[in-house]
């Protein structure tokens, strides 16, 4: 699949989602995979006490896979930038972590998303936010810019990996971190789940296998990497998901149990004089 096709589905997808949420409903990750697939990945990732304050349609919104903002330990004055931002629950989130002397930028593609995370954050008042349209694989953002980069259920969706990581390492700081939530795979996947495009779309398919991620963060320079699992998912979580894809869960779930995670990715850049871009990232 062409990259730019593969970004167009995915504004499709996610422009009919932030739509929904916009109106009043809960969004869904899209496609014939719908809310079956989202479900068991986005549900229950923020505590009320968190949330409790946001505007309502932000959190409807809600489509990641972990909570970057609580295991990013964001300090008061810090500068964060939320890849693939959506209805903008982390960037508000960030916002009020890093407090007025601090700024939180969201970047997305999808011009209904950006319109309603403006909407929730004019609501909520907080005026360090700033939401930019692009693409995560071109960040908008000067080099050695940001203190942080969060993102939330993104990455996995794109088709230029080594881009997004380069262009992060770019634009972080000397010293910055990498605080990441996503979906990865650990160990080898059925075809058939790689080629599945309602499987892409709806956060899976396009997942790095564990020692991939590790090894592109490597090297793009990036320096204390771990990856720490924050949900293991069952196969018979995904039972609906794969056969609104077309697939023969009986067939497929046992080669599947246990191998997507949704997880916290966290590496440095290092910090000090004679910084060296690893190989992938020069250009
Ligand atoms: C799964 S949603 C996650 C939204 C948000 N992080 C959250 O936790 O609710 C994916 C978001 O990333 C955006 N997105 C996907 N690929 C992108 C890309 N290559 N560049 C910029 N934004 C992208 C989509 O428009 C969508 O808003």
């Amino acid at each position: 699949m062409a990259k730019q096709n593969l970004q167009e589905i995915v504004k499709e997808k996610y422009g009919t989602a932030a739509l929904r949420a916009a109106a009043g409903g809960v969004a869904t990750c899209g496609g014939g995979a719908d809310s079956s697939c989202c479900d068991p990945i986005t549900k229950n990732l923020y505590d009320s006490s968190q949330i409790a304050g946001l505007p309502q349609k932000a959190v409807a919104a809600s489509l990641g896979c972990g909570n970057p903002t609580e295991l990013a330990q964001l300090q008061p004055g810090e500068t964060v930038l939320d890849l693939g931002s959506g209805g903008g629950i982390d960037v508000l989130l960030s916002a009020k972590r890093v407090g007025p002397d601090g700024k939180a930028y969201g970047l997305d593609m999808t011009d209904e998303m950006l319109a309603l995370a403006r909407e929730n954050q004019q609501k909520s008042g907080l005026t360090n936010v700033e939401f930019l349209k692009g693409a995560i694989e071109s960040i908008p953002l000067p080099d050695n810019s940001v203190d942080v980069i969060i993102s939330n259920c993104v990455i996995n969706l794109s088709g230029d990996k080594d881009r997004v990581i380069c262009e992060a390492f770019r634009v972080l700081k000397p010293g910055g971190r990498f605080a990441v939530s996503d979906v990865v795979v650990r160990g080898d996947v059925p075809v058939e789940i790689r080629k599945s495009m309602e499987l892409w779309v709806g956060c899976i398919a396009g997942a790095l296998e564990e020692y991939e991620y590790r090894h592109k963060l490597f090297t793009a320079g990036f320096e204390s990497i771990d990856i720490e699992p924050t949900r293991i998912y069952k196969s018979e979580e995904a039972r609906d998901f794969l056969a609104a894809a077309g697939l023969d869960w009986e067939e497929v779930g046992p080669a599947i149990d246990g191998k997507f995670i949704s997880a916290f990715v966290r590496a440095a850049k290092p910090g000090g004089r004679g910084l060296v871009v690893g190989p992938s990232c020069r250009s």
